[in-house]
């Protein structure tokens, strides 16, 4: 999920990857859950698969009015979807899959250069961890600020595999590019102006996660990443060798994604939802770990500028279809959700910006 990047102290724990590397007798407790589901798939449709958009699709005149409704569909229906040729370069994403494996295979000591501080959560480590009893994720992850770039600070940037950096820089520029033309679709497919979701995020920010999932020997009594909604405008999911993991609710149940080779898999965001008045959804997921394999991912959120004040497209208001969120500015947005009580409770933090909440 995304992270609160400022706040309260964060408790360091473990690596996960240290963990899982001794043969482990039983799982330690602090991994263990109880609040996790069993991964079901609808039992009336368990072929159900997370939908395909194709960008060159959206982007040909042609094909475009049928590809434009599907994505709007999509949005609407599941918050989620798979994109393929998205025309970022095959080059830069083999590049960043092979930097962030090369980072994750160092030694301890060596990742460790990059290590979370104390108050933030950039840098290499874990989730934020607030209190000794709160359930643990079975990841450790590279957390970094990378757009604007006067957001950067290098120094959790690792200059080992050489040409990280390089690759880091242009990979977000490009994926945020990315998110910019899928933010104009988005729009576009609901019929407004093309810039209208678009425009808050020209200077806007991009984290990005990268996450490595730990094979477990339990991998049922633990969870990868628990269940949650992007706080993002919208954010872009790669993954590094198909190993299998994500899953997605929907309609009640946990769906596991297949993510094609060569595709993004793309998330509606909580702030997508806001700015399409709840038209769009922001899917709920999580990432299940597997006994054999390890799971890298790559995940970028893509936030509004921070100057920017965000709420639901004034067009999509009508005086029979108020608007059902407030509009806010970024500042605000972020102060939000960095004063939950519980980042971790029942409530969904999307329904505490709702107008009547
Ligand atoms: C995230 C996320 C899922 C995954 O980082 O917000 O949902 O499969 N990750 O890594
Ligand atoms: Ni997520």
């Amino acid at each position: 999920m995304d992270l609160p990047s400022n706040t309260q102290a964060h408790l360091p724990v473990p690596s996960v990857q240290e963990l899982a590397r001794e043969p482990l007798d039983a799982v330690p407790s602090r991994y263990i859950r109880d609040d996790v589901d069993d991964p079901v798939s609808n039992p009336c449709n368990p072929s159900l698969q997370i939908p395909t958009v194709d960008m060159s699709r959206l982007l040909d005149a042609e094909s475009q009015t049928d590809e434009l409704h599907k994505l709007y569909s999509i949005c609407r229906d599941w918050g989620a979807f798979q994109l393929v040729n998205h025309g970022v370069a095959d080059e830069l994403v083999k590049s960043m899959k092979e930097k962030i494996g090369d980072f994750f295979n160092f030694p301890l000591q060596e990742k460790k250069r990059y290590a979370q501080k104390e108050g933030s959560v950039e840098g290499y480590g874990q989730t934020f961890v607030t209190s000794e009893e709160q359930k643990l994720e079975w990841n450790d992850m590279l957390f970094i600020h990378a757009l604007p770039i006067e957001d950067r600070n290098y120094s959790f940037w690792p200059e080992r595999p050489q040409g990280f950096r390089e690759t880091l820089d242009s990979y977000s520029g490009e994926v945020k590019r990315l998110a910019i033309s899928l933010l104009e679709f988005m729009a576009k497919g609901l019929g407004l102006e093309v810039h209208e979701f678009s425009k808050h995020f020209n200077n806007g920010q991009c984290h990005v996660r990268m996450n490595y999932y730990p094979h477990c020997s339990q991998p049922q009594q633990v969870i990868g990443m628990a269940a949650h909604a992007d706080i993002s405008g919208i954010t872009i999911l790669l993954e590094l060798d198909e190993t299998q993991g994500l899953q997605i609710r929907k309609d009640g149940y946990w769906v596991p994604v297949e993510i094609l080779s060569g595709a993004f898999l793309i998330f509606v965001g909580n702030i997508g939802m806001i700015m399409s008045n709840g038209i769009y959804r922001s899917a709920e997921h999580r990432a299940v770990v597997n006994s054999l394999k390890e799971r890298i991912t790559i995940v970028t959120f893509c936030y509004p500028n921070t100057d920017a004040i965000f709420g639901p497209a004034r067009n999509l208001i009508k005086p029979d279809n108020p608007a059902l969120y407030k509009t806010l500015s970024h500042a605000e947005y972020f102060n939000r959700f960095f004063s939950q009580d519980n980042f971790y409770g029942e409530t969904q933090f999307i329904d505490t910006l709702k107008i009547d909440a």
